[in-house]
């Protein structure tokens, strides 16, 4: 039969019909998350965690602002508290804490980032009080029972698999001291886009490179596995180089998130949808979740509490 690809044997034909002939993207294909640790991909991704025209990477500076002042609250933090930030990314919220008077850990993977990170702590004059290591959370060996809070903000847990992510949890039980308290951020699973979508645009330079490129997008949604499967196709338009990179995001209900955390030996957990009313421009989408590190000498708190105010603090 003849084959149509040989009509037009050129790189850039050659692209086209490799994205013609795509299979589907799976769940957690190549691990399922962006390449936040290579060093081009990481550096244009700092460019979009400081530009402060939008949120999409890290939040604005003044929404920052006022999630540092709920989680400071919440947590318990006061000056000397120490603080365990995973995948805290260029560290806007680990080296605003250290200058509250935190002793803050952050720990990321994307060289950008914790570049950009050490800088600014150095900047604030607070480099002694903020450490920031550069390795794969999952890792990561925490000291232990050493720290009073730890964060996993902006939805990171979620581009996990589950059985990494219940690790990760475990990890940050182990971290903490008894009593001590974990924050995680993640999506709303009522308000997750649920339907399929494609996309495309062009752009001379932004995150998917920086020489004019196509840019094409395609999501999914798994509804057995409830979650979104994004895969982000772009075409160099002077090389003809193509790039693939799958994108999943594993949505959790309440309960389930909370089963886990209770598996991994946090007791209380207090969940507060919609950011607890900050003012943060997408707000309503977000569930945060406040789990309390059991003292294993103590019976768990068995009791699930499904609104705010929970915690004394
Ligand atoms: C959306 S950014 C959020 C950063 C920060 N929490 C904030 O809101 O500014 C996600 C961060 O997770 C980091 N990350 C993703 N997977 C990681 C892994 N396996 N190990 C360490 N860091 C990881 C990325 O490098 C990136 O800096």
């Amino acid at each position: 039969m003849h084959d149509p690809q040989q009509d037009h044997d050129t790189p850039f034909a050659r692209a086209l019909w490799r994205i013609y002939r795509r299979p589907e993207a799976t769940l957690w294909q190549d691990g399922g998350n962006l390449p936040w640790n290579d060093p081009a991909f990481s550096a244009r991704m700092l460019a979009e965690h400081l530009d402060e025209s939008h949120g999409a990477a890290s939040r604005q500076a003044a929404e920052r602002a006022a999630q540092l002042e709920w989680l400071w609250a919440r947590l318990g933090l006061g000056p000397g508290g120490r603080v365990l930030d995973l995948t805290c990314g260029p560290g806007l919220y680990a080296v605003a804490l250290a200058e509250r008077g935190a002793v803050v850990t952050g720990v990321d993977f994307g060289p950008a980032a914790v570049a950009h990170a050490r800088r600014l702590a150095a900047e604030r004059g607070v480099a002694g009080r903020c450490a920031i290591i550069e390795t794969d959370v999952r890792a990561y060996e925490p000291e232990p029972a050493a720290y009073d809070a730890a964060l996993f903000l902006y939805g990171q847990l979620a581009v996990f698999p589950r059985d990494e992510a219940a690790a990760l949890l475990a990890m940050a039980a182990r971290a903490l001291r008894p009593g001590g308290r974990l924050v995680v951020e993640l999506l709303d699973p009522e308000r997750v886009d649920k339907e399929d979508s494609t996309w495309w645009f062009t752009d001379d330079k932004g995150l998917w490179g920086d020489k004019p490129f196509l840019h094409l997008g395609e999501r999914r949604w798994d509804k057995a596995e409830r979650t979104s499967i994004e895969r982000f196709t772009t075409l160099d338009l002077t090389t003809a180089a193509l790039s693939e990179i799958v994108l999943c995001d594993q949505s959790y209900t309440v309960e389930e998130i909370t089963d886990m955390l209770r598996a991994a030996g946090f007791g209380a957990v207090a969940v507060y949808p919609g950011w607890d009313g900050l003012g943060l421009y997408d707000a309503g989408e977000w569930m945060v979740y406040v789990a309390e590190h059991t003292d294993s000498h103590r019976p768990v708190n068995s009791q699930f509490f499904g609104r705010p105010g929970t915690f004394d603090t």
